[in-house]
C-alpha cells in the first residue's frame, strides 16, 4: 500500500505528531490503543490499582467524599477547607431543576426509561443553561457544577413521577449523596446508607477512557458544548456492556432466588457460553479495586436491612466465575446487591452511575479542550471498489 493510503496510529491526538504507518488490520475494540495522554486517572490492571490524580481509591474512600473526589478530578488537586466548602455549597444550591425542565418532564411516558430520561434531561439542562453559548473555561465548570448538581434530582424526580408521587425538593443541608436517596425516597437515609452511596459515587467516578469517557471526549473535540459531551456519555454509558451490566446482574440474582441454586445456575450458564454480568474487565486481569469496596458495602447493608441473601448468592457466583473461568468480579457486580438493599429500583442503577461518572465525563471534557485535536480514526475499508451505479428503474 502507498505511504499515505492506509491506517495509521496517531499516537497523541491532542499534538500535530507524525502519522506512523500500521499493518492495515483493524484494532476492532481498539484494545490497548493509546489515544491520548491524561492526567487524571490512572489504573494498573496486574496489580489492581486505581487512581485519579495520583491519589490511590482506597485512600479516597477512607477519608474524602464525593463532592471532595469531584473537585480533585476538576482541579487536579485536594481543596483546601474553604475551597470544599464553596465548592460543595455550589453544587448543594444549584440542585433544583428550571420549571420548563421539570414541566417536560411531567409530560413524558411514564414507562420512560430512566436512563433516557437523563439523557433527555441533561440536553433540555443544556437550552436553559444560563451560560449556554460560552466556552471559556470558568464558563465550563460552572456548567459542570450545574450538570452535577442536578443529574441527581433529574433522577429522583423522574424515579418518583413516573409512579405518580410528588417530586421531593433538594434539601441542600445535606450532602450530594444523602440528598439524592433523600429525594428518592421521601425520607433521611440512614447514615450507613448515606455512607454507602457516597462511596459507590466516589467509586464510579471516572475510569480513564472507558467507552463513555472516550465518547463525551471524541463529542467535545469537535469543539462541542460541554451538554452534548455528557449527553454522548450517557448514551454509551447504558448498553449492558458498560454501565448496563449492574442491571443485568440484579436481574440475574432475582432469577436464581436461593444462593443454593446459585453454583448449579451459574455453570449451567456457561455451559450455554452465556457471559456473566458482572465479571471481567477489558483492563483488570485482577480483582477491581472498586469490587473490594462494594463487596463490603453489600455485606453491611444487607445486614442494616436484614437481608443478606443477596450478598451470601453473590460470594457463591464470585467464588464459582473465579474457580470456572478465572474471571473477578467488576464494579458493576456488588453494585447491585448494594442498591438493591437500599430499595433503589433495578432500573435506577444505571443512572446512578450517570450521577457519579458525570464527575470523570467533565474533568476529560475541560482536559480534551485545553489541548484540544478533533480525534477522527480511520477505518479498514472492506467493501467493493468498482461498483457500478444503476438507475433505481433498472435495479
Ligand atoms: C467487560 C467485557 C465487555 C470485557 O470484554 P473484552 O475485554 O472484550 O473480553 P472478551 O469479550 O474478549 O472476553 C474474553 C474471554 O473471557 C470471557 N468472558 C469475559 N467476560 C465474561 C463474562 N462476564 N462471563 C463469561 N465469560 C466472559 C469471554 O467469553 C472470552 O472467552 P473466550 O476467549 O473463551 O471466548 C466483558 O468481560 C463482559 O462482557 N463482561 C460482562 C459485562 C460487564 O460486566 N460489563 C461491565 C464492565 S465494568
Amino acid at each position: 500500500m502507498a505511504p499515505g493510503a492506509g491506517p495509521y496510529v496517531f499516537v497523541n491526538p491532542t499534538r500535530r505528531l507524525e502519522r506512523v504507518m500500521v499493518t492495515p488490520v483493524a484494532n476492532t475494540g481498539l484494545e490497548d490503543v493509546v489515544v491520548s495522554t491524561s492526567d487524571i486517572c490512572f489504573i494498573d490492571g496486574d496489580e489492581g490499582r486505581l487512581l485519579y490524580r495520583g491519589y490511590d481509591i482506597h485512600d479516597l474512600v477512607a477519608h474524602s467524599s464525593f463532592e471532595e473526589t469531584v473537585y480533585l478530578l476538576w482541579h487536579g488537586t485536594l481543596p483546601a477547607k474553604k475551597a470544599l466548602d464553596r465548592f460543595s455549597r455550589e453544587l448543594a444550591t444549584q440542585r433544583r431543576l428550571p420549571p420548563k425542565v421539570m414541566a417536560v418532564l411531567k409530560t413524558l411516558p411514564k414507562k420512560s426509561h430512566p436512563m433516557d430520561v437523563l439523557r433527555t434531561g441533561v440536553s433540555l439542562l443544556g437550552i436553559y443553561d444560563p451560560d449556554a453559548g460560552d466556552d471559556s473555561r470558568e464558563a465550563k465548570l460552572r456548567k459542570a457544577a450545574r450538570i452535577q448538581a442536578q443529574t441527581p434530582t433529574l433522577a429522583a424526580t423522574w424515579a418518583r413521577i413516573r409512579k405518580g408521587k410528588a417530586p421531593i425538593p433538594p434539601n441542600p443541608r445535606l450532602g450530594l449523596a444523602a440528598n439524592f436517596l433523600s429525594m428518592l425516597f421521601g425520607t433521611k437515609p440512614s447514615p450507613l446508607a448515606a455512607k454507602a452511596m457516597d462511596t459507590a459515587l466516589i467509586l464510579h467516578a471516572d475510569h480513564e477512557l472507558n467507552a463513555s469517557t472516550f465518547a463525551a471526549r471524541v463529542t467535545v473535540a469537535t469543539l462541542s458544548d460541554i451538554h452534548s459531551g455528557v449527553v454522548s456519555g450517557i448514551g454509551a454509558l447504558k448498553g449492558p456492556l458498560h454501565g448496563g451490566a449492574n442491571v443485568g446482574v440484579i436481574r440475574m440474582l432475582l432469577e436464581i432466588g436461593e444462593a443454593d441454586r446459585a453454583e448449579a445456575w451459574i455453570k449451567s450458564a456457561l455451559g450455554q457460553k452465556k457471559r456473566i454480568m458482572g465479571f471481567g474487565h477489558r483492563v483488570y486481569n485482577t480483582e477491581d479495586p472498586r469490587a473490594t469496596h462494594l463487596r463490603k458495602m453489600s455485606e453491611a447493608l444487607g445486614r442494616e436491612v436484614g437481608q443478606t441473601k443477596w450478598y451470601e448468592m453473590s460470594r457463591i457466583i464470585e467464588r464459582t466465575l473465579n474457580e470456572q473461568k478465572g474471571l473477578n468480579a467488576n464494579v458493576d457486580f456488588y453494585s447491585a446487591s448494594t442498591y438493591y438493599a437500599m430499595g433503589i429500583d433495578p432500573d435506577l442503577y444505571t443512572p446512578i452511575f450517570v450521577i457519579s461518572r458525570v464527575s470523570g465525563w467533565s474533568a476529560h471534557i475541560l482536559e480534551q479542550q485545553a489541548n484540544n485535536r478533533l480525534i477522527r480514526p480511520r477505518a479498514e475499508y472492506t467493501g467493493p471498489r468498482q461498483a457500478t451505479y444503476v438507475p433505481i428503474d433498472r435495479r
